[in-house]
């Protein structure tokens, strides 16, 4: 037994990439964010330990479609996308807890394509937590952690020999801005090869009532992830927020075509953050965004691909168009 988990450790390797370029602190952010108006913060600061946990509930709840309708979408068209692509190096951006990457890897050992896998997270609890589950159900892989920022440049990713599968589930790519997604992934696009591919899942827009129930779920796991920022908030920078003092707020906004989650006071408060010296004064009804999920046609997703200098090559769908799986080519 000791041998065996010997054996598998030597399988997982985790090292931290260098950001290529400066990016701001929690300390920044505060400042910058939730010190102005309208008060606002990046969404990574939602995935410690106990929101990476949180968002894989997410995952589950009976609301939350995007998880299971891009897994059946990867069950039918794994098998295809790696025989096409034959990649050495699966690369994940934001792998959380790799749960569909799965359907990669056993399309992987269906065809003997032996890759190595690179999970990069913000997160290193949940990269090598995830790590150690995939090494036990694939005896084969090998696996290399990355953890850091991806918005902090992608430069220092480590140089790989064949060509890579860099892939982008989940529909994060709907967390950034439009301008911010453009240039992280035509960032992306200069550190590939001509024979890389990417495989991307995108949130398409569709009926309010599906998309605002995602977001609010009966059992309150989104609101508990949201709310947890909260959390975080209080042991990184040593702020004194209650959160029986906020309410999670998330709706679909038309004209943006964007999920907004908020955290709105629920009384009038004045709140510490002791790390910068700061206080904050919240009115009842006062808000903080604390994320944007952008949702897409088919046309907005293909023409931010071609901005950020990528070819379409294929496009999987399900029937009611709920969300989109698409593989593309460095142009
Ligand atoms: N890809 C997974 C997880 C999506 S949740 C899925 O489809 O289920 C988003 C993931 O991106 C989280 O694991 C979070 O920790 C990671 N993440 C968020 N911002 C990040 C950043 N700036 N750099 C690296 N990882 C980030
Ligand atoms: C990670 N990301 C794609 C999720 C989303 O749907 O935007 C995060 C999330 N926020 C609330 N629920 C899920």
């Amino acid at each position: 037994m000791a041998l065996t988990l010997e054996k598998e450790q030597q399988r997982i390797n985790c090292q931290k990439v260098s950001p290529t370029w400066g990016i701001p602190s929690l300390l920044d952010d505060v400042r910058d964010g939730l010190l102005q108006s309208p008060r606002k913060l990046p969404a990574k600061y939602f995935y410690d330990d106990h929101g990476s946990q949180l968002f894989d509930k997410i995952c589950d709840t009976q609301e939350y479609y995007p998880t299971r309708t891009e897994d059946a979408l990867l069950e039918t068209a794994a098998s295809d996308i790696i025989e096409l692509c034959k990649p050495k190096h699966v690369v994940e951006l934001g792998s959380g807890t790799s749960r569909k990457t799965r359907r990669l890897l056993t399309a992987c050992e269906k065809h003997d394509c032996q890759v190595k896998y690179w999970p990069f997270d913000v997160c290193e609890e949940i990269v090598r937590e995830a790590s150690e589950n995939l090494v036990d159900e694939y005896q084969w892989l090998d696996i290399n952690g990355l953890v850091g920022d991806y918005n902090a440049g992608l430069e220092h990713l480590p140089h790989l020999e064949g060509n890579s599968l860099y892939v982008f589930l989940g529909g994060t790519i709907g967390n950034f801005e439009h301008e911010a997604g453009v240039s992280f992934l035509s960032d992306l696009r200069k550190t590939m090869s001509s024979d890389d591919m990417l495989l991307m899942g995108a949130d398409r827009v569709k009926d309010e009532d599906v998309l605002n129930a995602a977001y609010n779920d009966k059992e309150g796991v989104t609101a508990a992830f949201n709310l947890n920022l909260l959390n975080v908030l209080n042991r990184e920078i040593e702020a004194d927020f209650d959160s029986e003092k906020f309410k999670h707020h998330a709706f679909f906004n038309q004209d943006e075509s964007q999920i907004e989650m908020h955290l709105i006071a629920t009384e009038p408060q004045t709140v510490k953050l002791s790390a910068l010296e700061e206080e904050i004064n919240f009115e009842k009804g006062d808000s903080i965004l604390t994320e944007i999920s952008r949702k897409f046609t088919f046309s907005t997703l293909r023409s931010m691909l071609e901005e950020a200098g990528f070819r379409l090559d294929e496009h999987f769908s399900p029937d009611n168009n709920y969300f989109s799986l698409v593989l593309a080519s460095p142009v």
